[in-house]
């Protein structure tokens, strides 16, 4: 046996080999994770290609943010829907791009998991050849079984998420995704279509080497939100600065610091009193896979994880990655000494 493929190890391997750990499972959250495997490689094709087809720019349409929807955020929103909701696997979708939640359509068996997602997140980041990724969430339903999924089955506590992952389409396609069971990383190889586990049981460290916020924000963020960052790059004695790193997508500036140690801020401010980003399908299964890999994500005040929520595209403050850096943008920002 070639010594190289015998330490292969695809993402359908790795799932299957984490559900053989648990003799209750019946492999239904192991087929939805293959399903949003399939729909990363899709949306990866056409990210790659972007240049060359016609799914630059803007696609004329508004979307429930009120943002201007590119053509790759409708192609990645339709490939998700198109990959999970006739399985049988899934009750309700629910996207960044879509107002309502998505049931079953009819005529396809409704399943026991909710699936929350952003389909492209870091879209300003498209045309100018910038890393972008996709997010996911995965709750198990909390309505009836065989009855359509409801708003019901989308608004449960990020605590409660089975899984959570995200797609990375930076110099190289990255799959990272957690069941509760750690924090395991995939690498696309093109040249046989498959993600390889590359980064298994990633550990963030407790204080890191980055800051990333967008610092044009500074005029109109808390004086306690502006002594927190004025902290973190080193303008007090006490306190080491860090880099600042921002590119501007989500999951490129997460995913640096769930690796090399870092903090990520988007705080609230005058013009966004609860922040930016979204709580149900960025926030929370970026939080899960932070504590997962020993950090904390907070909205300054509690845990990301313990928020619950009240609206489908509620916005959250969010400070996320190495564990202590979190901790103390809530000492912080609640007055109390670190
Ligand atoms: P999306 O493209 O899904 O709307 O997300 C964009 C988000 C996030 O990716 C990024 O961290 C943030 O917007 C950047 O916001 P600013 O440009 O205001 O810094
Ligand atoms: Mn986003
Ligand atoms: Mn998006």
């Amino acid at each position: 046996m070639n010594s190289k493929l015998a330490r292969v190890v695809t993402i359908e391997r790795f799932i299957m080999d984490q559900e053989r750990l648990h003799p209750e499972a019946t492999g239904e959250l192991s087929n939805l994770l293959y399903d949003i495997a399939l729909a990363a490689k899709i949306i990866n094709s056409h990210v790659r290609m972007a240049g060359l087809a016609d799914i630059l720019g803007s696609s004329g349409s508004i979307n429930v943010q009120g943002e201007v929807v590119q053509k790759l955020d409708e192609f990645a929103n339709e490939t998700m829907k198109h990959a999970l909701h006739h399985t049988g696997r899934v009750c309700v979708l629910a996207s960044e791009e879509d107002e309502a939640p998505i049931p079953t359509p009819a005529g396809y068996p409704s399943g026991k998991y909710a699936v929350l997602y952003d389909p492209l997140d870091g879209s300003s980041n498209i045309d100018v050849n910038v890393s972008i990724g996709t997010i996911f969430s995965i709750h198990r339903r909390v309505t009836q079984q065989g009855e359509p999924g409801t708003l019901v089955d989308c608004l449960q506590s990020g605590r409660r998420q089975v899984a959570a992952g995200y797609v990375l389409y930076g110099s190289s396609t990255v799959m990272v995704y957690t069941t509760g069971h750690g924090v395991h990383g995939f690498t696309y190889d093109p040249t046989i279509g498959e993600f390889l586990l590359s980064h298994p049981n990633i550990a963030t460290p407790p204080v890191g080497m980055y800051y990333s916020v967008n610092e044009s924000n500074f005029p109109r963020w808390d004086p306690r939100v502006q002594a927190l960052v004025k902290r973190y790059k080193g303008l007090d004695s006490d306190y080491a600065g860090k880099n600042s790193r921002y590119i501007g997508s989500l999951v490129a500036d997460f995913h640096r610091n769930l690796l090399a140690g870092g903090v990520f801020a988007y705080p609230a401010d005058v013009k966004s009193p609860r922040g930016k980003l979204r709580l149900l399908y960025e926030c929370a299964p970026l939080a899960l896979i932070c504590e997962q890999a020993g950090g904390y994500a907070s909205d300054g005040g509690c845990a990301i994880l313990d928020v619950a929520p009240e609206e489908l595209h509620q916005r959250s403050p969010l400070y996320v990655g190495s564990r202590d850096d979190v901790r103390l943008a809530e000492a912080m920002l609640a007055d109390a000494p670190p």
